[in-house]
């Protein structure tokens, strides 16, 4: 799919930058030409000589090297590509980036590209959570940089939160995404999806049975129409797909903060099971047996998500999907919904046993708009995401 591609490939310097080697080889093997530039701070961890022989191309690493400004300048370099990949994007590379700073080969070639740009960030969980960097970021996203995680996960420091650079097979489905030609390329679009868990105490919770199914596939049909796709995921029983930046959370409050970060967003579409209450005697230490006999759970309400953001008057996205799964009365409890939450569109289901929705591969599901109530067919919840993708699609103008 990516044949004949050229991508311009910037590695900055963090520890991640290993995996841009294999990354190298798997665009390659795509089909895509790889041009590789390396920062300073890179060859601390890559050597040009390997990063060359992966690419099978002059590595560039030197804004005065006047050899390479006779081969090709660096302006030419910076819009020779169909894409330009930054991978790792350290906390530096993006500052600079946010900032307009251009004091070396990487950040000028950044400045004087006309042609998109993917960032896949990775650094330590606190510089990835610093008020700096989210700053940089909301900065990147404002100017139409494209993302791709950062993962959560244990990092090399030994620290664990977000700040993981996603594999290389997530940023080639990304590198894809970001040059398929598809109606929602350069839109960005929110998933939420899966179930929340709501703690008890350390290790008990409260669940649904949201498999995430659903979600899952709406985040896959849009990345696949081109979208860049935030997926915020409770735990899930189906892996996320590949190609979207991947936030996993647990309780609807961590929900609720991603969604927020995730902001701008040009549709946000709420497939999650939030869990309406959460424990609000949630215990840090676990509950015991005791005899004064069993305990008592007193309940608090979690915030709305779907209901905040639809609700925003600065940053509301153009266009707020929410859903509803209902056991009685559909189209009416579903219709009444959509005015309750402000959203744009309900997509309602019916969850009621019989129907097998729950949990199973096939749904059917009724689009509540302004305009009125439209039943689609039943059919798999691969082709109800493939629909509601194109509908998103046609809604955003695209
Ligand atoms: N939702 C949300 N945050 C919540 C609860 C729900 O964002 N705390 C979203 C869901 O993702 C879904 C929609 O709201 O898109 C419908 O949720 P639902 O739980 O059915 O709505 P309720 O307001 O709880 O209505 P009811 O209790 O009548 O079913």
């Amino acid at each position: 799919m990516l044949a004949g591609k050229r991508i311009l490939l910037i590695i900055g310097g963090g520890i991640a930058a290993y995996k841009s080697l294999d990354l190298i080889r798997r665009l390659r093997e795509r089909g895509a030409s790889v041009t590789p530039v390396l920062t300073r701070a890179a060859e601390e961890f890559v050597t040009p000589l390997s990063v060359s022989a992966l690419a099978g191309e002059k590595v560039y690493r030197d804004l005065f090297d006047l050899t390479d400004e006779a081969e090709m300048g660096h302006i030419e370099l910076s819009r020779a590509a169909d894409l330009v990949v930054v991978a790792p994007a350290t906390a530096d590379l993006m500052g600079k980036m946010a900032g307009g700073l251009a004091n070396d080969l990487a950040s000028t070639l950044l400045m004087a590209t006309d042609t998109r740009v993917l960032i896949a960030p990775a650094m330590n969980v606190r510089m990835w959570e610093h008020p700096a960097t989210q700053r940089n970021l909301a900065l990147l996203r404002g100017d139409g940089i494209g993302l791709i995680g950062p993962n959560d996960g244990t990092m090399a420091c030994g620290e664990f939160g977000p700040g993981r650079m996603s594999e290389p097979l997530e940023i080639v489905a990304a590198v894809d995404a970001a040059l398929a030609d598809g109606p929602l390329a350069g839109r960005r679009v929110l998933v939420t999806s899966g179930p929340t868990h709501e703690p008890i105490d350390p290790v008990r919770y409260i669940a649904n049975r949201s498999s995430g199914a659903q979600g899952t596939a709406i985040a896959r049909a849009l990345a696949d129409l081109g979208a860049e796709v935030v997926f915020v995921t409770g735990p899930a029983d189906v892996s996320p797909p590949p190609g979207v930046t991947v936030v996993a959370v647990q309780s609807a409050r961590e929900m609720e903060a991603a969604v927020m970060r995730a902001l701008p967003v040009d549709a946000g579409i709420f497939a999650a099971a939030v869990a309406d209450w959460r424990v609000a005697s949630a215990s840090d230490r676990k509950l015991k047996k005791t005899r004064d006999g069993m305990p008592v759970l007193s309940f608090a309400e979690n915030p709305d998500i779907l209901r905040a953001v639809s609700h925003l008057d600065d940053g509301r996205p153009g266009l707020v999907v929410g859903f509803a799964a209902e056991t009685d009365d559909v189209v009416a409890e579903a219709t009444a919904k959509r005015l309750r939450k402000g959203c744009d569109w309900i997509v309602a289901n019916d969850v009621s046993p019989a129907t097998g929705i729950m949990g199973g591969t096939e749904n059917a599901v009724t689009l509540i708009t302004a305009e009125g109530a439209e039943d689609w067919p039943r059919m798999g919840k691969d082709d109800v995401a493939r629909r509601l993708a194109m509908r998103v699609a046609e809604a955003l103008g695209a």
